[in-house]
């Protein structure tokens, strides 16, 4: 058959895709136009799409992704809704309503990105209200149904309201303002865009696109679209993977296409081969044992985080540090590791926690400690016939952790320094410590000088203050746009000062 896509509802031809074609340019030029191009870089939510994946129990969520950086193709025989598919101008969805009538939108570029956002949080069926229902005071309904470049001033969630969620980051309807992280507003300002957010009811059963999350997600199919600019293909099984592979060692592997999709769209890159790895069922496994805790490399961040549920502190802390919700949603660490980037967030926590990654080829598996696997500047053992299939964590875990991201800004920004720590003490004294670096070195690294300083002696300010002296040396870090050698070396001091101000020892802790 002929690759498709279902879109709001109807089928539409994929035609002869290439790999480097965006699901937004496709969209865009199949005439769906809602969703915009703002940055093409996976920054500014105005492309914000929602897609069906697949959820617990054998049921779909209705997740938003960046279009701009995902290929098309990948999307063969997938459901995707666009804003023009949530409501019409005589019949506004929800989402759309609220952000009408609370001013939610002035020039309205980002509008349908932020609808797309919003809506998946509104039907995310997990979502629960965290008091009474949210008492919102009603808007006045605009006249002429334009709330545009009138910011509500009568629109706001009355901070008094009984059950008013004491978080300022959730609703009184449990509206996680997360999944609004990856979205960006120029003229309107984010208060109105958060009213209408908190005054999101919960979607009636009946309501069709709740009611298909009680289905599986569309299973991925076998697409292979030849283009003169690369083609692509989606095999079904990781022995067809590892096939392909093997035969085409220059093809370029793809999960979320969170930083292949930069590199298409910033810097022009294109890939003669194009391989789609985020559906293989092989490399989506999450296997919570007593000695492991094995990741599937291509699951998303965002199933990671639902699938461990706290189980790993470190991680748990990890996740809402790392870009937006809308990037999380697609990036895999997999594709965090496949980079081999010095700034990788993940790295870090990986390091801290001991992991190993296991590589496979069709000449068979190997696992490497992920202290071995990075060998230089973007690079690292992979072979380029090989792809890593599982992020293995040791148990038990340390019991006091911590996740550092030094950035510019405190959602959605490139670390200039991460520093990751798991400790264990034993009567005050450090039993043991693993410290994980990015953004000091040309590769991440442990912080294995001060690690060894720190074993065996007194989990005290003293000691500590000599420790941070020396994480202060580690590395060679250099001064780029984003900050300078000094100010890196000094974050890394103030980190485990920070560190040990946070924990100060006088707790005992277990393993888990
Ligand atoms: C707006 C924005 C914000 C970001 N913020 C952050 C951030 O805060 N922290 C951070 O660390 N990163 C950030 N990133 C970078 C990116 O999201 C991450 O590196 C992400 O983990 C990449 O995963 P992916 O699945 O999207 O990889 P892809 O783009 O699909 O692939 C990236 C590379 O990894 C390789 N690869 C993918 N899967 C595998 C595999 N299983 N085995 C071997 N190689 C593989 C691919 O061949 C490719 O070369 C951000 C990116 C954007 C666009
Ligand atoms: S166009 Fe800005 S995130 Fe996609
Ligand atoms: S309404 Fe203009 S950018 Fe948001």
């Amino acid at each position: 058959m002929e690759p498709q896509v279902m879109v709001n509802g109807r089928t539409r031809a994929l035609g002869d895709v290439g790999g480097h074609v965006t699901l937004l340019d496709w969209l865009r030029a199949d005439g769906l136009t809602a969703s915009k191009e703002g940055c093409a870089e996976g920054e500014c939510g105005a492309c914000a799409v929602l897609v069906s994946r697949p959820d617990a129990g054998n049921r779909s969520r209705w997740t938003a992704i960046n279009a701009c950086l995902v290929p098309a193709a990948g999307f063969d025989g997938q459901e995707v809704i666009t804003a023009e598919g949530l409501g019409s101008p005589a019949e506004l969805h929800p989402v759309q309503q609220e952000m009408a009538v609370r001013g939610g939108s002035q020039c309205g570029y980002c509008t349908p990105g932020f609808i797309c956002a919003m809506a998946a949080e509104y039907y995310r069926t997990d979502r629960t209200p965290t008091g009474h229902a949210a008492r919102v005071v009603e808007a006045e309904p605009e006249v002429d149904g334009n709330a545009a470049g009138r910011p509500s001033s009568n629109g706001h969630a009355d901070p008094s309201a009984p059950g008013h969620a004491p978080d300022h980051e959730h609703g009184p309807n449990g509206f996680d303002l997360h999944a609004l992280s990856g979205n960006l507003c120029r003229c309107t300002g984010y208060r109105p865009i958060r009213d209408a957010a908190y005054a999101l009811d919960t979607p009636a059963l009946t309501d069709p696109i709740r009611a298909r999350c009680e289905q599986p997600a569309p299973p991925p199919l076998p697409t292979k679209i030849d283009d003169a600019h690369g083609g692509y293909i989606r095999p079904l099984t990781l022995a067809a993977t590892l096939d392909l592979l093997a035969e085409h060692p220059e093809a370029q592997l793809v999960a979320g296409s969170t930083d292949w999709g930069v590199e298409l769209n910033i810097r022009h890159a294109r890939a003669p081969l194009s391989i789609g790895l985020d559906r293989l069922d092989e490399l989506r496994g999450l296997d919570i044992g007593e000695d492991w805790i094995d990741i599937g490399s291509a699951l998303t961040l965002s199933e990671i985080e639902r699938g461990l549920d706290g189980r790993v502190p470190l991680l748990a802390e990890f996740f809402p540090q790392f870009a937006s919700r809308l990037i999380r949603n697609g990036a895999t660490l997999g594709g965090n590791l496949g980079t081999g980037s010095p700034i990788g967030d993940a790295p870090p926590a990986l390091l801290a926690l001991e992991c190993r990654v296991v590589l496979v080829s069709r000449d068979g598996e190997r696992e490497v400690a992920l202290a071995d696997y990075f060998t230089g500047y973007r690079q690292t053992l992979k072979r380029p016939d090989e792809l890593i299939t599982i992020i293995r964590i040791p148990r038990p875990l340390a019991p006091v952790t911590a996740f550092h991201k030094i950035a510019k800004r405190r959602f959605d920004d490139i670390s200039s320094v991460v520093v990751a720590y798991a400790l264990a003490l034993i009567d005050g004294v450090v039993e043991s410590i693993t410290i994980g670096l990015g953004g000091v070195a040309a590769t991440p690294i442990r912080a294995r000088d001060t690690e060894q300083g720190l074993v065996g002696r007194p989990w005290t300010r003293e000691s500590v203050r000599e420790a941070a002296a020396v994480l202060g040396a580690e590395g060679t870090p250099l001064s780029d746009h984003r900050a300078s050698a000094d100010y890196r070396s000094a974050m890394l001091r103030t980190s485990l000062l920070k560190f040990h101000a946070a924990n100060p020892g006088d707790r005992t802790e277990v393993r888990a």
